[in-house]
């Protein structure tokens, strides 16, 4: 699987459980390939995959809401933002720039074009930015962010993107998010603990990572302790939370009953000292 494969998919398990995720507009993503994978991927990981990414998905958009609500707008800085449709679920004053390798940014602007002159997007203010994470500098990066600026306060989400990164690059992104915001602005993560590496479920996923990397796109399979996301530097930890905890209040009637059972991923909302 190419990693710009695993966007599709996560979009699409957005839609099989719009009722948690809230995402109203992660069907227009769907296509005949991706739904061909998704079958071998709950038979061969786990069935539960779906409705946690969903989870995950609602989390981040209850995060965002408030905190474009209390501040009336600001600008959403989604890295490695996939085709996440967060900004069409926020209200209008909510700016957005949407940053991920060229091959998708270029492809979501089409077809995001596309689908706002067609009526079935609400318009919004976006703005994309190709950039791969682990081919810049921070002072490139950063260079490459400001002119697209203009309003705070701002939220940056780094959503299912960490497990691809290794720590150099993720100490990079930390160093970006840093000189990017002021006072008050926050930070959205995820990650999986390190302990998630003795389970059978994640070695089901390695697994199937392995299995199907037939393109050598590189990717780390990161994971990371609590006590990165305490120590990160202008930073304080504002909430921690994991989809398990979050499967009783959004998904209550699905049959979630282990932790160790499911691929539990941890989500974390930094506030900028
Ligand atoms: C699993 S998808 C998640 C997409 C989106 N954040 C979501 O949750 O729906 C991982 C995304 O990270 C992006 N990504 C991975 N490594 C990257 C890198 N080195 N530079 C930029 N983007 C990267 C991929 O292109 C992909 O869109």
């Amino acid at each position: 699987m190419q990693i710009h494969e695993t966007a599709f998919v996560v979009s699409t398990y957005r839609s099989h459980h719009e009722e948690v995720s809230k995402d109203i507009y992660a069907k227009l993503w769907n296509n005949p390939s991706t739904d061909n994978l998704i079958p071998e991927i709950i038979e061969n990981i786990s069935k539960h995959e779906a409705v946690l990414h969903s989870i995950r998905n609602r989390f981040f958009y209850e995060q965002m809401r408030s905190f474009f609500l209390a501040n009336n707008g600001g600008t959403l800085i989604n890295f490695g933002s996939g085709f996440s449709m967060y900004q069409f679920l926020l209200n209008e004053n909510v700016r957005t720039i949407e940053i991920d390798k060229t091959d998708i940014v270029a492809y979501k602007k089409e077809k995001v074009d596309l689908w706002t002159n067609e009526g079935k997007l609400p318009k919004r203010d976006i703005q994309y930015v190709s950039i791969d994470f682990t081919a810049h500098s921070k002072e490139e990066i950063v260079s490459s962010l400001k002119p697209y600026i203009k309003q705070g306060p701002i939220f940056i989400l780094l959503e299912g993107v960490l497990f691809f990164l290794d720590l150099d690059t993720t100490n990079t992104l930390f160093k970006v998010f840093k000189e990017l915001q002021q006072t008050g602005d926050q930070v959205g993560s995820v990650s999986y603990l390190p302990d998630i590496e003795n389970t059978e479920v994640y070695r089901r996923l390695l697994h199937y990572f392995d299995a199907n990397n037939n393109t050598n796109d590189p990717f780390m399979h990161q994971t990371i302790p609590h006590n990165f996301y305490e120590n990160i530097n202008g930073y304080f930890l504002k909430k921690i939370s994991d989809e398990f905890e979050l499967s009783k209040i959004y998904a209550p009637n699905m049959d979630i009953t282990d932790r160790k059972e499911i691929l539990n991923e941890n989500l974390y909302i930094l506030q900028k000292e």
